[in-house]
């Protein structure tokens, strides 16, 4: 089996389809431009039947993006095939995503279709997909919800019409992670070694990263994420977690990508900024408090070695690590901001300057530099002006 996972990117299309997010062309090509960047795989552009907006973008980044495959979504539906086929003819790296649903309540309740008329489909949409474009993946809607068996014939009616990769999305976030390992393990028994299986996985349970990775350990070759982890409802597979974490833990899944990892926090910040979703300061990886560290003992521990309670050097993520000075920060850090700051300190200073510090953050805030230089300028005169031409002031 291969050891390179392909990192498949749907911020612009299931990412998009986030409730009150509607980007412009203009602002998805901007994105798209940052995801060559970061180095993704495919990027998956849109949905161009869905809306002339969708459109546009899908066919904007074929004809701007080079490198990266250009994925466009499509049901098992005339109109939607040849909208998708439109939009990608400018890249010379077309992908078409060709998606039917095969869990019960899916063609019962939406499709009203038999499980026979839903693998003719696929079988016919697959076979259209292929005669346009050689790159074709197909993706069985809510499989985590599908009879097991259904699933299986669903996906090889697939493999013999022309897909060359397989998705099976989790797209209610409902699997548990080892139900859904075992799940990618029996699919993959059944695929021929040339096609690739994906999975797709939604955080409905908060499991999206984990299921992502469990299947990438059942032998899953493509993942296919959001940035930020943005997406329907609770949203997709965070790109950014998952990327890390097989970088990190190379130990446990052997397994490549060609991620720049140095481009992930500026591609989290402009996806929050132009989708207008703010990314949590807890967020694993870009949160802005994933790399900060404000307890006395942890500041100690980071100043002395920062492995002590860093894993992964923030500067490789394109972030910096940033000790926070807070209440429960200790006179370390407080000194290692008024270095950087260039500001000529005593020992009491610090701890006058440490007394006050504790007073303004009470009240869980943090103290900014400008803060702390008002701070050192509220000390007795004396003291300050002994230091103030070290400042050249
Ligand atoms: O969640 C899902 O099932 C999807 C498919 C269209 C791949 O987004
Ligand atoms: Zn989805």
């Amino acid at each position: 089996m291969s050891d390179r996972v392909i990192i498949f990117d749907t911020t612009l299309r299931d990412g998009e389809q986030s409730p009150r997010v509607a980007l412009t062309v203009a602002e998805k090509v901007e994105i798209a431009h940052q995801l060559a960047r970061l180095g993704v795989d495919v990027i998956e552009a849109g949905f161009p039947v869905s809306s002339s907006g969708d459109f546009d973008a899908v066919r904007a980044i074929s004809g701007e993006i080079s490198g990266p495959t250009i994925a466009a979504l499509a049901r098992c539906e005339e109109q939607d095939l040849e909208a998708a086929i439109r939009a990608l003819e400018p890249t010379a790296h077309a992908r078409l995503h060709v998606f039917i649903a095969t869990s019960p309540v899916h063609m019962e309740a939406k499709l009203k279709l038999k499980p026979d008329q839903v693998l003719e489909r696929i079988d016919r949409f697959v076979r259209f997909a292929r005669q346009h474009v050689a790159d074709v993946e197909f993706s069985a809607e809510d499989a985590t919800r599908s009879d097991r068996d259904f699933l299986l014939d669903a996906v090889c009616v697939a493999v013999e019409a022309g897909a060359r990769t397989i998705n099976i999305p989790d797209t209610v976030g409902y699997a548990m992670t080892d139900e859904f390992r075992q799940l990618i393990s029996g699919v993959r028994a059944e695929l021929p070694d040339e096609v690739i299986l994906s999975v797709h996985c939604h955080d409905d349970l908060g499991l999206a990263v984990a299921n992502s990775l469990a299947g990438i350990l059942a032998g899953a070759r493509q993942v296919e994420v959001a940035v930020n982890g943005i997406g329907e409802r609770a949203g997709n597979a965070a790109l950014e977690e998952v990327g890390v974490a097989l970088a990190a833990r190379r130990d446990v899944f052997d397994v490549q990508h060609q991620l720049n990892l140095q481009e992930m926090y500026r591609t989290s910040q402009l996806v929050s900024r132009l989708t207008g979703m703010v990314v949590q300061p807890n967020k694993a990886i870009v949160g802005a408090n994933a790399f900060r560290h404000e307890s006395g003992i942890h500041q100690d521990g980071i100043l002395k070695d920062p492995r002590t309670y860093e894993f992964l050097d923030a500067t490789a993520l394109g972030q910096g690590s940033h000790l926070v000075l807070g209440k429960h920060s200790g006179r370390h850090a407080l000194s290692e901001r008024l270095e950087r700051l260039g500001i000529a300190y005593t020992v009491e200073d610090l701890r006058q300057m440490q007394h006050q510090i504790k007073k303004l953050a009470e009240g869980k805030r943090v103290i900014n530099d400008e803060e702390l230089y008002r701070i050192w300028q509220s000390l007795p005169q004396s003291e300050v002006g002994n230091r103030r031409s070290s400042l050249g002031s």
